[in-house]
């Protein structure tokens, strides 16, 4: 039976009626990792690894949404007096539809059924997919056209202010944004992005070391926490910077005494990621794929040990992934402390880096990868 089939069969069975559907992707980032709330460059493509969404308007205020994945169900009042977290998987949901009535846009309630295929806690941003595939459905059934910049900023305002995780921007504009057969190189100032094609010749792979690190919420603040330190004391001497994007390599380096140690190095993995991102862009576009995968490799070198959010079971994983045949280059992917390594490896030799890195990885940790080749997909939009 295909997803689509499913989902209208089980959302009759249980709400009744004929739903609309909708998917939003989860996403692989390439290049440009914790920069994107510094106002600087990343470089995702959404996956194939999607949220769907069967749902249809109902004719009073209550959303009601069912997952299909923990078999639970909630809903929520929207015009009850105040809609608080609940601390689960409800408030990413709930949470978009909250901020677009705060935006000023009244919705319809909804009955929701969803089902998802991106894999939780492995840094491929399973809540940005959910977030974005409901804003998607609940203003689709508003009858509202939908414009993904907006949504993006409003999931993320949801994940700021009502699930509490100070994220970026980044998850919820490429997966409102994604470009088949593209990463989109974005500036998460401007929130312009540009397309950059995938050369045929590779693929990128994506490894996932099947750990996370609990910390890893508390870490991701702590970082933002730094970047904001490193800021306020290079103001005095660099004037008017926003964010470590508007500081340079030199201008970092001619200060680095004003800054403690550690927020230095955090500072410099942040300035240098920037560079990266731009550099990365610049080679893709001709083709340079052996440049690309030094850039990757760096990358992971910098996030290890200037922004300290790798661990030793990822470390490990891009190690081994690093030293196929045919790997161009490999880096951790997404917030840190776990989750997946992603490589860029030569078309014709996917199919044995899988094999291999699969079984040393098994040999060295005990975990069994999970291990894919994806071809970057569209964002967000009606399932058909
Ligand atoms: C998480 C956040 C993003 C971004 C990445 C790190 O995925 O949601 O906003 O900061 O970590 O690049």
């Amino acid at each position: 039976m295909s997803d689509t089939v499913f989902l209208r069969e089980t959302f009759a069975e249980r709400f009744g009626g004929s739903p609309r559907f909708f998917r939003a992707p989860g996403r692989v980032n390439l290049i440009g990792e914790h920069t994107d709330y510094n106002d600087g460059f990343v470089m995702p493509a959404a996956l194939e690894f999607q949220a769907e969404a069967a749902a249809a308007a109902r004719q009073d205020r209550i959303i009601t949404i069912h997952s299909l994945n923990n078999g639970r169900s909630a809903e929520i009042d929207l015009d009850a007096e105040a809609n608080a977290p609940r601390g689960d998987w409800t408030d990413y949901a709930f949470g978009v539809a909250v901020m677009i009535e705060k935006a000023g846009t009244t919705l319809k309630g909804a009955d929701i059924l969803v089902s998802s295929s991106v894999p939780v806690g492995s840094g491929l941003s399973s809540s940005a997919a959910l977030e974005v595939v409901t804003g998607y459905a609940l203003l689709s059934l508003s009858g509202y056209a939908v414009d993904t910049v907006e949504l993006a900023k409003i999931c993320q305002k949801a994940e700021n202010e009502y699930v509490g995780m100070r994220c970026g921007i980044m998850d919820q504009f490429i997966s409102c944004n994604g470009v088949h057969d593209h990463a989109l190189m974005i500036d998460c100032r401007s929130l312009e992005r540009k397309p950059v094609p995938i050369d045929p010749k590779a693929r990128i792979v994506v490894a996932n070391s099947m750990v996370h690190h609990a910390l890893a919420d508390g870490e991701y603040n702590k970082r933002r926490q730094s970047c904001e330190e490193g800021v306020r004391l290079l103001q005095p001497v660099l004037g008017d910077i926003q964010a470590l994007r508007d500081v340079s390599f030199d201008a970092l380096e001619e200060h680095r005494d004003l800054l403690p140690e550690a927020t230095y190095r955090r500072c410099r993995h942040i300035v240098t990621e920037n560079g990266r991102v731009l550099a990365a862009a610049e080679v893709l576009e001709r083709g340079d794929l052996d440049a690309f995968g030094r850039l990757m490799n760096a990358s992971h070198v910098s996030m290890r040990d200037d922004y300290e959010i790798s661990c030793a079971e990822v470390d490990k994983l891009v190690e081994i992934a690093q030293s196929q045949p045919g790997v161009f280059g490999a880096r951790m992917t997404g917030g840190g402390f776990g989750g997946c390594v992603v490589s860029l490896v030569a078309a014709g030799a996917v199919d044995d880096f899988v094999e291999k890195v699969r079984a040393a990885y098994f040999e060295a940790s005990g975990h069994t990868s999970d291990i894919f080749a994806c071809a970057p997909q569209d964002g967000a939009g009606p399932l058909f």
